[in-house]
């Protein structure tokens, strides 16, 4: 009876205080769209990280349960929930990143252009909310299409005057889950993904036939994973995993991380377009610095690869643009 009474009262001791993630920095969280496919693995993933101590659940249904299911995880972060256009100012406040996985997710036969016409409309109204409630919050967009949300995003916030190109990324993140460390530039649908294969770290030579094969499979993982779940929605855990990455990265970077670079769909003069995905630097304001040197010496695939995706990439980010500009 003694032994059962001690091991008892550890047990409810351990529950109380045993946590095996010790805090290390008190960042803010918000991910809108928390109720979804990808939003629902990728709170599990923030709520695990030792940099966040309040992690907000917005959705505009069916968050409220996910909330209370993530608070029994007993690691650092504080999980509050919001539902509804009426909680969204609350739910932003004082947040350092937000991330936005809401909107719908394609089907077998769609290309992501083919979300705009409801996307476009949730992410303006989202990125409203958040230039008025947590302007200089560094915003991850993970809504397709991505090519046209960050230029929707972007003008939305010129619009209200809060717009730090700095601290706006496309989450491009999932194109770079390969095993070997590869650039992935350009954007993200179709053959606007392009990877540099000849920049792979460690270097790995390839035939050309690898190459070209390599390309396109990296060019269609998204349609893959379309295709196998049947019209039950994209990726969603690999996204979850490649999100909580970005989020990891960005906070390790405000928190005063000196080495963190990531690849991000972001405001840019590399090329002649306004935006274009590569490699970057993430400081405490955002993005410290585009890594230039990785669009020099291409192989002639590559060059072709890059010519060939600009008229697409250019016309959906004018696409994401008109779509603000009509409207105001
Ligand atoms: P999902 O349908 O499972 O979840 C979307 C969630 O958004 C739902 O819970 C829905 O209620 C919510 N939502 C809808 N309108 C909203 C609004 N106005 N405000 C707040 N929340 C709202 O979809 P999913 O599988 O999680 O995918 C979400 C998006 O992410 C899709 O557009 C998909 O194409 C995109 N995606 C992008 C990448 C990438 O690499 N960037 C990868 C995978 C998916
Ligand atoms: C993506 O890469 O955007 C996702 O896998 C979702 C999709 O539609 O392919």
């Amino acid at each position: 009876i003694l032994r059962r009474s001690y091991n008892t009262k550890a047990l409810k001791h351990s529950q109380r205080s045993y946590s095996y993630i010790q805090p290390h920095a008190s960042y803010k969280v918000a991910i809108l769209g928390a109720g979804g496919g990808i939003g629902q693995p990728l709170a599990l993933l923030v709520k695990m990280s030792p940099l966040v101590s309040a992690l907000n659940l917005y959705d505009i249904a069916n968050v409220k349960g996910v909330a209370a299911d993530l608070s029994h995880c007993n690691t650092p972060a504080q999980v509050s929930d919001f539902t509804g256009a009426s909680e969204l100012a609350n739910c932003l406040k004082g947040v350092n990143v937000v991330v936005i996985p809401a909107g719908v997710p394609r089907k077998p036969g769609m290309t992501r252009d083919d979300l705009f016409n409801i996307n476009a409309n949730i992410v303006k109204t989202l990125v409203e909310a958040v230039a008025d409630n947590c302007p200089d919050a560094f915003i991850h967009v993970i809504s397709n299409p991505v090519n046209s949300t960050v230029p929707i995003a972007a003008e939305v916030l010129k619009n209200k005057g809060v717009y730090d190109p700095k601290k706006l990324f496309g989450v491009t993140t999932l194109d770079v889950l390969i095993d070997a460390d590869v650039p992935v530039v350009g954007g993200h649908a179709g053959i606007t993904i392009l990877p540099l294969l000849s920049k792979t770290n460690p270097s790995v030579a390839f035939t050309d036939e690898e190459v070209q094969e390599l390309t396109v499979r990296i060019q269609n993982a998204g349609t893959e994973v379309v295709e196998a779940k049947a019209g039950a929605g994209s990726a969603t855990l690999s996204m979850a995993y490649a999100a909580a990455r970005f989020v990891e990265s960005s906070l390790r970077a405000l928190d005063g991380d000196s080495d963190v670079y990531e690849c991000s769909f972001i405001q840019s003069d590399l090329t002649e377009l306004p935006f274009f995905a590569s490699r970057i630097k993430l400081g405490r304001n955002g993005v410290e610095a585009v890594i230039s040197s990785e669009l020099q010496g291409l192989t002639e695939f590559e060059q072709q690869g890059l010519e060939a995706l600009k008229p697409e990439l250019k016309a959906s980010i004018e696409k994401g643009v008109a779509f603000v500009q009509k409207q105001t």
